[in-house]
């Protein structure tokens, strides 16, 4: 056991070293308000803050540089084309499969059952949005990356070997679909002409009939967690490195959205040209 957590710690310091951008690009001021807007039923005194609001607190320049990427900059002003964002979804379609192949399996774990809720579970979407996208044969346009891979990698990681940590990456990823996974929803919606929940699936919580109730429990179950102060702050270190790796993801995708654009730039300054 000793053994396996002397590996964790280093599999962590290759993780961050790798995967850790310098904090060099200007930071936009948030625009969510994530980080201003109280959760509901906080009272806001020091000594009654719950674990879900220092949760929240702590990941708040984390969540800022993740929305901060200049790809999910360019989803939220509209320009983003499919083949983009089929891409980004392939490589979400990676992270869920490790997600809840360790969640499913820690389903009865004493920190993991609290926070376990099927109907979060986002591969089925993933799987028709992806064969709407890319046709029957998506399969073979799921491709890993190293920024992927990483992610991927470290979620079965603690799987294996440290399954507490898990509720970092549960929180990272279902919050945020719940929340901004909204906001890109609607303007991809609009920026890619798809119709109805055709490649969106993976944003529709069906199931979940007032998202906002949804949080709030999920918040109150975190915070019901029993873990000790320790335990407790390598959860947010842990949530801190899930930002961090969809941060590189995004950085990763930039790179090809950008090629994709140049693509398009000829065509946009011929047809100036002509007119
Ligand atoms: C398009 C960019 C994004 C926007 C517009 C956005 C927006 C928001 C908003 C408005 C909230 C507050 C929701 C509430 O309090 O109910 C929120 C919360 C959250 N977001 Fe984002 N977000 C974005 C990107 C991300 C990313 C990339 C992640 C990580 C994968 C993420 C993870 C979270 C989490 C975990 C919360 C819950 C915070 C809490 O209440 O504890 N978000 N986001």
């Amino acid at each position: 056991m000793t053994d396996s957590k002397n590996n964790g710690e280093r599999d962590r310091e290759v993780v961050s070293n790798s995967v850790q951008t310098p904090v060099q690009t200007p930071v936009a001021e948030p625009r969510t308000g994530r980080v201003d807007t109280p959760i509901e039923g906080a009272s806001g005194q020091e000594e009654d803050v719950t674990f879900a609001q220092r949760l929240r607190a702590e990941t708040a320049q984390a969540h800022r540089f993740a929305e901060s990427t200049n790809f999910v900059k360019g989803i939220l002003k509209g320009v983003m084309d499919l083949a983009s964002f089929g891409n980004m979804q392939a490589g979400m379609y990676l992270v869920y499969c490790a997600l809840e192949e360790e969640l499913d399996r820690h389903q009865d774990h004493p920190m993991v059952g609290p926070v376990y809720f099927p109907v979060l579970s986002r591969k089925a979407a993933l799987e028709a949005d992806l064969e709407y996208l890319y046709g029957a044969d998506w399969r073979s346009q799921v491709r890993s990356t190293p920024a992927r891979s990483e992610y991927v990698d470290r979620i079965h990681w603690l799987g294996a070997n440290d399954p507490t940590l898990l509720v970092a990456h549960s929180y990272t990823r279902y919050l945020g679909d719940l929340s901004g996974g909204q906001v890109i929803s609607k303007i991809a919606r609009r920026s890619l002409g798809l119709e109805g929940s055709n490649g969106l699936t993976f944003f529709d919580f069906d199931e979940i009939d007032n998202s906002r109730e949804f949080k709030n429990e999920y918040r109150s179950r975190l915070s019901q967690l029993p873990l000790s102060e320790e335990r407790a702050q390598e959860v947010i270190e842990e949530a801190k490195q899930a930002f961090t790796f969809n941060q590189s993801l995004f950085e990763e995708l930039e790179g090809s959205w950008i090629r994709t654009l140049a693509n398009f730039l000829p065509l946009v300054s011929n047809r100036r040209k002509r007119a």
